[in-house]
């Protein structure tokens, strides 16, 4: 048996929704937390989402006292941790247990751990994490599925990045922490997740400038303590929220916001003629039937967020005209495209690069979320959909998202879960 989401398309949504703490910043932060040398981390704002269970899980592997005070505030007590390898089966489940390796590294010297899960998005290399870490004066040995990682002493470093990763740019500035002398990391990513990670570090007394530029410098220090941290709000899931109003609602409110943080979509959607209006926290949309096609081009930020091109793609199939989605970060993620065609719409698919051909109606069907995004997207796509949707492999899609279905249905849309072979 398993567990599937069934979506009755084309009933409007009204009302309001609020957005939950950003997972891409809270799976970051929560490794970031055992830097604390004194002194517990209490962070707000902690979506309820599976790889926050299974970080919780590793953190209380490594015996980090983790406690939950209330639905979104976990606090982080690593003062008995122990720095033991990881090899328990959580670090497959989640790509962000990746973070284990700056944040054990840069407390210990001393890393080991299995190689990190995650969505299947193509390849997705951890090379430039690797070389940050050798650069700071570490060893990286890879056998039989983990890799030990370790140093008699971190130094600081120049540090260039090849590509602009959001995931080596954190892990460097974990790991440079208690470096001796500055690091700096040049073509850093300026996500902000990564700022908001820089602030809890800062916080607990790290000296990190730049944070939001592509330069980044860490200067080390001898100790961080515990403090108190609300993350900033999912820009992904503010996104979708406002991809399934543009798509499927009356009126919607989304609340919770950072705009700034999403001007690429924004404007887009603006481009695309979506009725939108937008407040200094908040975003009010409402749906149209008469969109314009527009061609989208993944970077990184500020551009157009690659989470987003998938659940985006359902809402082209409604554009009169033929628009064009261009995967420049994971150039293999288009799973989502097969499974909407199975729904209807008209997309054809080169190396990089799906036409969305509208407008097509899409019909309920059976299909599955291959990725978190992939699933969203098929969630826009259900809510749209003449007849009924069962998605299947939902556990992607609790991964990410904060209750979904069940924000949904707040909000007016026929979705349910049921058990089937
Ligand atoms: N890359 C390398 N080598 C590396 C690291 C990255 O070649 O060592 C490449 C990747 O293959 C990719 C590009 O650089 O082509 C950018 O990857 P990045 O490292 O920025 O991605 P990430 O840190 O692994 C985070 C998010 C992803 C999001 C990307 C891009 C987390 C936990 N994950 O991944 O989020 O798509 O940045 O913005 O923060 C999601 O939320 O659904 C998700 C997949």
């Amino acid at each position: 048996m398993q567990e599937v989401l069934k979506i009755e398309g084309g009933h409007k949504l009204k009302g309001s929704v609020r957005i939950s703490g950003s997972k891409n910043a809270t799976v970051a932060l929560i490794p970031a937390s055992i830097l604390a040398k004194t002194g517990s981390v209490s962070i707000y704002g902690v979506p309820h989402i599976s790889d926050v269970k299974y970080l919780s899980q590793l953190l209380e592997s490594l015996n980090v006292k983790v406690d939950q005070h209330a639905e979104d505030h976990l606090e982080i007590d690593p003062s008995q941790m122990v720095n033991i390898a990881l090899d328990h089966p959580a670090v497959t489940k989640l790509r962000a247990s990746y973070y284990f390796m700056g944040a054990l590294l840069g407390r210990y010297k001393q890393v080991n751990m299995k190689m990190p899960g995650g969505c299947y998005l193509g390849p997705r290399p951890i090379d430039l994490h690797l070389k940050g870490f050798e650069a700071l004066g570490a060893s990286v040995e890879y056998s039989q599925g983990s890799y030990k990682i370790y140093a008699k002493e971190l130094v600081g470093a120049k540090i260039y990045l090849d590509i602009s990763s959001v995931g080596a740019t954190i892990n460097i500035m974990m790991a440079a922490v208690y470096a001796k002398g500055r690091t700096t990391i040049e073509n850093a990513a300026k996500e902000p997740e990564i700022i908001d990670v820089a602030t809890l570090l800062n916080k607990m007394g790290a000296q990190i400038r730049g944070a939001g530029t592509n330069i980044i410098t860490i200067d080390g220090v001898e100790t961080l303590a515990g403090c108190v941290h609300e993350i900033i709000p999912d820009r992904i899931e503010a996104g979708t929220f406002i991809i399934i109003a543009a798509a499927a609602a009356e009126e919607m409110v989304i609340e919770n916001v950072i705009p700034h943080h999403l001007e690429s979509l924004l404007s887009k959607l603006e481009e695309m003629g979506v009725p939108m209006k937008v407040d200094i926290d908040k975003v009010t949309v409402k749906s149209t039937e008469h969109l314009k096609d527009v061609d989208i081009q993944t970077l990184p930020y500020p551009g157009f967020a690659t989470d987003l091109q998938q659940p985006l793609t359902p809402l082209l199939t409604r554009a009169n005209g033929s628009s064009s989605v261009k995967e420049t970060i994971y150039v293999e993620r288009f799973k989502h495209c097969l499974e909407l065609q199975r729904m209807g719409a008209n997309i054809s698919m080169a190396p990089g690069l799906a036409t969305i051909h509208g407008p097509s109606r899409l019909y309920g069907d059976t299909v599955t979320a291959t990725d978190l995004r992939c699933g969203a997207s098929l969630v826009v796509a259900g809510l749209m959909a003449e007849g009924v949707t069962e998605i299947r492999d939902v556990y992607h899609i609790d991964r990410g998202y904060e209750n979904l279905d069940g924000k949904l249905r707040e909000l007016g849309a026929n979705i349910w879960r049921e058990q089937v072979e």
